[in-house]
């Protein structure tokens, strides 16, 4: 199988690389390595499967030569993290809506009609409500002072989009309401929780936790979730459907916390940071963010494989790793 991966140097688009790579399937990523890295595919740079071209989906003259190649797009490309989100609030909706309408219509245009897969996000929840998030409820953003929500904006236009698509032009798309998905490569610097605790547990500096630590997430092994894209691609009935994918197992941020200090055996103390030290004035954060996954565990039958624990653990092993090998470089 011929599979196209935008974004496929990031975090969860280098999953997906290894994922098929391992099946024997041609792979053909396309990135700018705007927060991905080559490290991430590195390991494939001399496979004659595999193929990489370092450009932007927003104007890259040979987009329209990769859609028609691929049987299987998974559309990863994206503007991504909270503090990228805030630092760049123009780019993340250019991006994230004219990327996702340039690879759907090069698609449109070719004639082939490859599976895709779009990633969108439980973001577009916005602050909904206390109770489980399934993918009928009405969906409500409010507009704020530091753009927090553009993010959110963008990928409900390209849920829209990728809707529109199906129904006008028969397009095979199946749309992702990602949950924060955690794992290797993840990288906290643009915001994500877990790589950030992970790296002050492990070199004993304070464990930041922001505001007072009882919102709650759910998180989704990456390993886990890219065996449910794969599961959602076979299924024809996915065709056309808005799908969560993720975990609905439950955790307060500082009982995280206190998993990741406890894993790593750690003499690091947690440090309560306000919101609006973190990301600025004026912003709202999600009280709870819990996936209903009905509708996913009705088009595929999975078992999820990764405990919390085992993540961790894995994390802790690797950022030990590269911390050893930092000192002997340094
Ligand atoms: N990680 C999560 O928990 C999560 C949750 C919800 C949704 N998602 C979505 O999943 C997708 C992958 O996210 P991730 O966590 O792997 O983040 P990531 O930042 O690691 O991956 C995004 C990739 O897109 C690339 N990119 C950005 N702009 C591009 C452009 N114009 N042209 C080509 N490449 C471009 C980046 O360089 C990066 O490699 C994103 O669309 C994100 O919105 C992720």
């Amino acid at each position: 199988m011929h599979v196209l991966v935008t974004g496929g140097a990031g975090f969860i688009g280098s999953h997906i690389v290894t994922y098929h790579m391992d099946r024997g399937d041609n792979v053909h990523v396309v990135d700018n390595l705007l927060t991905g890295s080559l490290d991430n595919i590195a390991q494939y740079s001399d496979n004659s499967n595999f193929r990489f071209d370092e450009a932007d989906i927003l104007i890259w003259p040979d987009l329209d030569k990769a859609v028609s190649w691929a049987d299987r797009i998974y559309h990863m490309a994206g503007v991504v993290g909270i503090f990228k989100v805030i630092e760049e609030p123009t780019r993340v909706l250019a991006t994230n809506i004219a990327g996702s309408e340039r690879v759907l219509r090069f698609v449109r245009d070719s004639g082939w009609n490859p599976v895709i897969l779009m990633a969108s996000s439980s973001e577009v929840y916005g602050t909904s409500g206390r109770s489980t998030l399934d993918e009928e409820r009405t969906l409500v953003v409010t507009p704020d002072v530091n753009s927090r929500w553009n993010y959110a904006i963008s990928k409900m236009a390209d849920e829209a989009l990728g809707l529109s698509f199906v129904q006008k032009y028969g397009l095979r798309i199946s749309i992702l309401r990602i949950f924060n998905v955690i794992g290797s490569r993840q990288m906290g610097q643009y915001g994500m929780v877990v790589p950030r605790f992970i790296q002050q547990a492990v070199s004993s500096e304070p464990v930041t936790v922001y505001g007072d630590g009882t919102q709650t997430r759910s998180f989704c092994d990456v390993r886990d979730a890219v065996v449910m894209f794969d599961k959602l691609a076979e299924n024809p009935s996915a065709n056309g459907q808005i799908v969560n994918v993720g975990k609905d197992e439950e955790i307060s941020i500082q009982a995280l916390a206190e998993l990741i200090i406890e894993r790593a055996n750690s003499s690091s103390k947690i440090v309560h940071v306000s919101y609006e030290d973190a990301y600025g004035e004026g912003f709202v954060d999600v009280r709870r963010r819990k996936p209903d996954l009905k509708k996913l565990f009705k088009l595929i039958k999975y078992k999820l494989q990764w405990s919390l624990e085992r993540t961790i653990d894995d994390l802790i092993a690797e950022q030990r790793a590269k911390s050893s090998e930092g000192k002997k470089e340094g």
